[in-house]
């Protein structure tokens, strides 16, 4: 596997890929790599001739009260792991050499509005310009022919779809973004890089999340008012230890529109219970579909 840390590199070496027509997928990461992300890889080297991972810890997409500098980094860990999946490509830009105008001072970030200011958007105000941001320069520095992104990450992915697709980038059409499904650990918990932080028993106590989400959904698919359904979840969370609840919602899987009942007149788009709950310090998310 070849690294790229500066682009006039990345574009040379992808052009050499491309050599003879074959198809690149790209895996944007942000690094600290688990299963979850290696399943990205592995699924985007089934769909094309070579795979570009990136890792980028992206400044812009981190707030104030965010702790940037203690994100995990572990590049050369990383860098064997995706190795050996197969991956041709690692492209590891500085900041200095994603935004050369400074992380601050960048194109006035891109907004889809809609998809960003709910769930973790309210929470985290301006993150999601700070991802789109990100990806769409990601997708124009390799511009690849797919691009897998896991769907733990489920309003993240709808965030992208919408930029790309409005944006006319070069890969606009929904079956060239790929949404890859959440890859759990034994006991259901949503593979993250954040579950390094759980002590030993808020580990634990985390897999109620999944099980109490798989219940609500059974209980929402049963007939049972969502409301209700959505009200036993929390006090199932509360009750195992967890500290708060950010959210515990129904929506609209492609527009991320509230739903109130499974019977509703929602559109087309299947209905998705998402969830963002914190356990001691760590903020958890997952996101399971209904119906
Ligand atoms: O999901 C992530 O790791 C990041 O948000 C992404 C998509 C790589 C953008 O920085």
């Amino acid at each position: 596997m070849q690294t790229a840390t500066t682009l006039d590199v990345l574009r040379k070496r992808v052009a050499k890929l491309r050599e003879g027509g074959e198809t690149i997928a790209l895996v944007p990461t942000m690094g600290a790599l688990h299963e979850g992300h290696l399943t990205l890889v592995r699924r985007a080297r089934e769909a094309c001739d070579h795979v570009v991972a990136s890792i980028f810890v992206n400044p812009t997409q981190f707030g104030p009260n965010e702790d940037l500098d203690a994100y995990p980094r572990q590049l050369e860990d990383d860098a064997a792991m995706l190795e050996s999946q197969g991956c041709a490509l690692l492209w590891a830009p500085t900041v200095e050499e994603m935004y050369p105008g400074g992380a601050q001072n960048f194109v006035t970030s891109i907004s889809v509005s809609g998809v960003s200011e709910g769930f973790c958007g309210a929470s985290r105000p301006g993150h999601f310009d700070g991802v789109a941001t990100v990806v769409c320069k990601l997708f124009n520095q390799v511009l690849p022919d797919m691009a897998f992104f896991g769907e733990k990450d489920f309003q993240q992915l709808a965030v992208i779809r919408a930029m790309a697709r409005d944006l006319d980038l070069s890969l606009p059409q929904a079956h060239s973004i790929i949404g890859v499904p959440t890859v759990r650990e034994a006991d259901g918990l949503a593979m993250s890089s954040r579950n390094r932080y759980l002590s030993e028993q808020h580990r634990a106590a985390a897999a109620t999340l999944p099980r109490a989400m798989k219940e609500a959904i059974a209980r929402i698919e049963d007939g049972q008012d969502v409301a209700s359904a959505l009200a036993t979840l929390k006090d199932a969370l509360l009750s195992a230890g967890f500290a708060s609840i950010d959210y515990a919602d129904l929506a609209d899987s492609a527009s991320l529109a509230p739903i109130a009942s499974l019977n509703g007149e929602h559109g087309e788009a299947p209905a998705r219970l998402l969830v963002a709950a914190r356990i001691g310090k760590t903020r958890l998310i997952d996101n399971m579909g209904v119906g």
